[in-house]
């Protein structure tokens, strides 16, 4: 039993079990984290393209903006008419998404997706949300629109569409971190998610409250990502910002533009590229603007002043004077690369080997065989799915919503922080 050990991996507090009657392949794994509070948090999803795609169109699925959606993977925005790039399928982007607390369980809000032709659940969970969603947590969401699969959903209903998040604070290892939600792919392994995002397969493990390396097709993982975090004020409208190593984000109303590494962790940031109409982005009493930094060296050191950013407050841009004495001046501020709209697919890649839409890419074996097994087997013909493009596995996966998790399915929860679940 891959998982019987659980209750000496520290850190980990509850192991939850839940054994349905009637889920098929029901082997998918995902990290849940229970909340109480209704803040929000900066998330990640990590979503592969089942289509080619304009930026626009992912952005919609998902109730992002373009911009932030670009800037979320440093694609330069200053291509003309960036915005109906077409992105090519198969291509891993990270997805910016807030994450809430709905009904005890951290989830995206907000997300909704209007159904066209031919659309089932299945395809609009393994092939439109790549997997992060499941057929079943779809229909939960959307008690009153009687879905069922396989049949075709009428075209135009507007359904929720819940998808994992984790908050943990915004942090890991008491750094600044960034949680990113990632479908497992079948080439997929421990230690190559770890040193592809910068972390340690023990980090993966208790983060995710994981019991063995073993991670399987179709499982979520919430992977921590380093990041630069904001200290804005409370009643700033952007407060909480948190901006992972390596990217940008945009903010106030698209005119400030913040970055995140290489070589520090300080958010730092600047009037952005597109700003059109903004108010001052003037420090007060002094003649530096936001990103400003001017440096005077010492007997005692460096003093440093600069004019950073402090938030979007009341509609307007807060620039706020900082001098501390450094032992060292700064060098130039560096940013993180930006790279080209894309239109291939990179090569260090997130292709999935075989690809899903035939039949080797399902899996085939079962790693918790010692969870009896019940009810038939319902695995769908991936050519019931739009352009092939179905995943199989991807449907096994339902823990978004607390509910969800109980008598239905054959699947295991994963929770790190236990506080207080009322079971
Ligand atoms: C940020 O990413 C760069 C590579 O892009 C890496 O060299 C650096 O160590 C990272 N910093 C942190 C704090 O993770
Ligand atoms: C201050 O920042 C503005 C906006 O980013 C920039 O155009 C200007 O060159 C900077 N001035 C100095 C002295 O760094
Ligand atoms: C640093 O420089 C600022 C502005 O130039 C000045 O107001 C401040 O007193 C200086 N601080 C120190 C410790 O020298
Ligand atoms: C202001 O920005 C500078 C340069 O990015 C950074 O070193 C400093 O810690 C920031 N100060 C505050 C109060 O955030
Ligand atoms: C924002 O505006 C409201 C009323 O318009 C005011 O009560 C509040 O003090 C303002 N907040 C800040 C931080 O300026």
């Amino acid at each position: 039993m891959p998982f019987q050990d659980l209750n000496t991996i520290p850190g980990l507090l509850i192991f939850l079990v839940l054994v349905g009657a009637f889920f098929p392949r029901a082997t998918s794994k995902s990290t849940i984290e229970p909340c109480s509070n209704s803040g929000t948090c900066s998330s990640l999803v990590g979503y592969t393209l089942y289509t080619d795609l304009k930026v626009s169109e992912v952005a919609s699925l998902f109730a992002v903006d373009p911009i932030s959606l670009l800037l979320a993977n440093s694609i330069d925005i200053s291509y003309p008419d960036v915005e109906n790039h077409i992105l090519p399928s198969q291509l891993f982007l990270k997805v910016p998404i807030p994450c809430s607390c709905i009904d005890g369980i951290r989830k995206s809000g907000g997300i909704s997706y209007k159904t066209r032709p031919s659309d089932t659940l299945t395809a609009i969970s393994a092939a439109v949300y790549g997997g992060l969603v499941s057929a079943d947590q779809i229909k939960e969401a959307n008690p009153d629109a009687s879905l069922s699969d396989p049949s075709v959903i009428s075209v135009g209903t507007k359904l929720n569409i819940p998808l994992p998040c984790t908050c943990f604070d915004n942090s890991d290892n008491n750094l600044p971190a960034i949680y990113m939600s990632y479908v497992v792919k079948g080439v997929d392994s421990l230690a190559g998610i770890a040193g592809r995002y910068s972390t340690t397969v023990n980090d993966l493990m208790n983060v995710n409250a994981l019991g063995s390396m073993e991670i399987v097709e179709g499982d979520i993982l919430a992977i921590p990502l380093s990041a630069c975090a904001s200290s804005f004020p409370k009643y700033a409208s952007d407060y909480g910002l948190v901006v992972p190593n390596g990217s940008y984000a945009i903010t106030s109303s698209h005119c400030v533009q913040c970055s995140c590494g290489p070589g520090s962790r300080n958010l730092y940031c600047t009037p952005a590229s597109l700003a059109v109409s903004c108010s001052s982005m003037q420090c007060r009493n002094s003649n530096l603007m936001l990103g400003n930094v001017t440096t005077q060296q010492s007997s005692a050191g460096c003093n440093v002043t600069s004019c950073n950013y402090s938030g979007y407050v009341n509609g307007s841009i807060s620039a706020m004077l900082s001098s501390t004495l450094q032992p060292r001046c700064p060098g130039t501020q560096q940013f993180p690369t930006l790279i080209a709209p894309p239109t291939v697919v990179p090569d260090l890649s997130f292709t999935p080997a075989p690809s899903p839409s035939e039949p080797g890419g399902f899996p085939s074996t079962n790693p918790s065989s010692t969870v009896p097994s019940s009810g038939a087997v319902l695995g769908f013909s991936p050519a019931n799915g739009p352009s092939g493009s179905v995943s199989g596995s991807s449907s096994s996966f339902s823990l978004m919503n607390r509910l969800s998790c109980f008598p239905s399915m054959l699947v295991f929860c994963f929770v790190k922080l236990v506080l207080s679940i009322p079971l």
